[in-house]
């Protein structure tokens, strides 16, 4: 995909359903009794994936576009696959899964891509194991394949020592299988759908305080079922922070984009725009299926350099990327610290993205949690290796917008894991 500097984006966009709820409302329904009708489902690869793993456990579920519909057959009526299941390139599907799977009286594979293949799963097999379960890496080096046998679990209470929603939620998941209560507690509050999402299924839990986040331990008490629910998952912020950050970045242009799940276990990012001088306007304030909702308006502004550290991480940890891109463009220094876990997403982020800042000029340096970003200085316009992630594919998208020359992006059709229609977003706004 070949990209040049633009101005003047106006406009109001809707942006898909969010990744992790959409992935959760399959699981979920797919473990409850009755039907689960989901609206806005993200339409991505990695949730597609979801989908297809849990038909293979059984589950009927019907999809018409965004609609989706899950014929939940309880707690205790997934079904042996014939197939191992394969994930694709979501380490959220393997690491929810992989609990679901712990409590069941049959055997599974789990396997995905190669990036997948290669991301630490230890992290979910070594509390797993504590809990009871037998889960082991085929390949003995910590990563998927996993193959999965019936185990008898316990209710227990596991230190996390990363702030990592997708292992708190695999071992609540894995929690609905034991013998009594099991609770997460985590160094820092990490985004907390699963547990909102269990709520409304009806589950017996606790969750951490989501306000002050003066409490990270959540825990869920065994129960006889869950129940079908009707969702309406949130446009993804995640996604939306391109369309943020191309609003401030671009010259001349003014944006809103609608209905945004603005979670502040989410919402790190709105939190960083406003420090580093973005004029950003809430609007419409609401709540949907227990998550906060909202419009966000966004205007070009001048940003200036922060830094960015401690628990603020995990609620934007996957919105780095493109948050180094506005750095890069902004007056100062902006220092990324504590964001260690980069090196583990479907690429080392702190790799891809500061290379492919270099590649623009920009003058950055890695470092072992983070990077140190000096921007101000035009980018410009370069060949982006993306190594097939996503997210590296939009924030340099968004980068060759204010680039000076022209920006080519390698494999830029890899925005089909979160985002396929990412750009014919833009096309609403030129
Ligand atoms: C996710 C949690 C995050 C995030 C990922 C989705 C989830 O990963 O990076 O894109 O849906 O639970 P970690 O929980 O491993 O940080």
């Amino acid at each position: 995909m070949e990209l040049t500097n633009i101005t003047g984006l106006k406009g109001q966009v809707t942006i898909p359903g969010d990744k992790s709820i959409s992935h959760r409302s399959i699981m979920l329904g797919s473990i409850a009794k009755g039907i689960t009708e989901v609206h806005n489902f993200l339409e991505g690869a990695d949730c597609l994936a979801t989908i297809e793993c849990f038909r293979k456990l059984g589950i009927e579920i019907e999809k018409n576009q965004d609609t989706v519909v899950v014929h939940g057959k309880g707690l205790h009526g997934l079904t042996p696959p014939t197939d191992i299941l394969d994930v694709g390139n979501s380490g959220t599907t393997t690491r929810l899964l992989a609990g679901i799977l712990c409590g069941q009286e049959f055997d599974s594979k789990i396997s995905g891509d190669e990036s997948l293949n290669s991301r630490p799963m230890k992290r979910i097999m070594e509390p797993l194991t504590q809990m009871g379960a037998n889960i082991s890496s085929i390949l003995r080096n910590d990563c998927a394949p996993l193959y999965i046998t019936k185990g008898k679990l316990h209710g227990f209470h596991y230190d996390s020592p990363i702030a990592s929603a997708q292992v708190k939620s695999c071992i609540l998941l894995a929690g609905l299988y034991a013998d009594g209560e099991t609770s997460v507690t985590e160094p820092n509050l990490s985004r907390n759908h699963t547990e909102l999402m269990l709520k409304e299924f009806g589950a017996d839990l606790m969750s951490a305080h989501e306000l002050t986040n003066t409490r990270t331990t959540a825990s869920v008490r065994p129960c006889q079922e869950l129940y079908g629910q009707k969702i309406t998952v949130p446009g993804d912020i995640s996604s939306a922070a391109y369309f943020i950050a191309a609003g401030l970045l671009v010259p001349d242009s003014e944006i809103l984009i609608k209905d945004i799940g603005i979670n502040p276990t989410r919402a790190g990012f709105l939190k960083v725009c406003e420090d580093m001088g973005g004029d950003i306007i809430l609007q419409n304030e609401h709540f949907c299926g227990g998550e906060r909702v909202a419009d966000i308006l966004v205007r070009t502004s001048n940003l200036h350099g922060i830094t960015i550290e401690g628990s603020i991480i995990p609620t934007l940890i996957d919105e780095i990327p493109i948050i180094a891109v506005m750095a890069a463009m902004a007056e100062g220094t902006t220092i990324i610290r504590d964001a260690e876990e980069l090196k583990v997403k479907e690429t080392d982020r702190i790799e891809t993205v500061t290379d492919n800042l270099k590649a623009m000029s920009c003058d950055v340096t890695p470092t072992f949690d983070g990077m140190i970003i000096e921007g101000g200085k035009p980018l410009l316009g370069a060949t982006i290796h993306t190594l097939l992630d996503h997210r590296i594919a939009m924030a340099f998208s968004i980068a060759a917008l204010v680039a000076e020359g022209t920006t080519n992006i390698l494999d830029s059709d890899c925005v089909d894991v979160s985002y396929p229609s990412f750009y014919d977003t833009f096309e609403l706004l030129l």
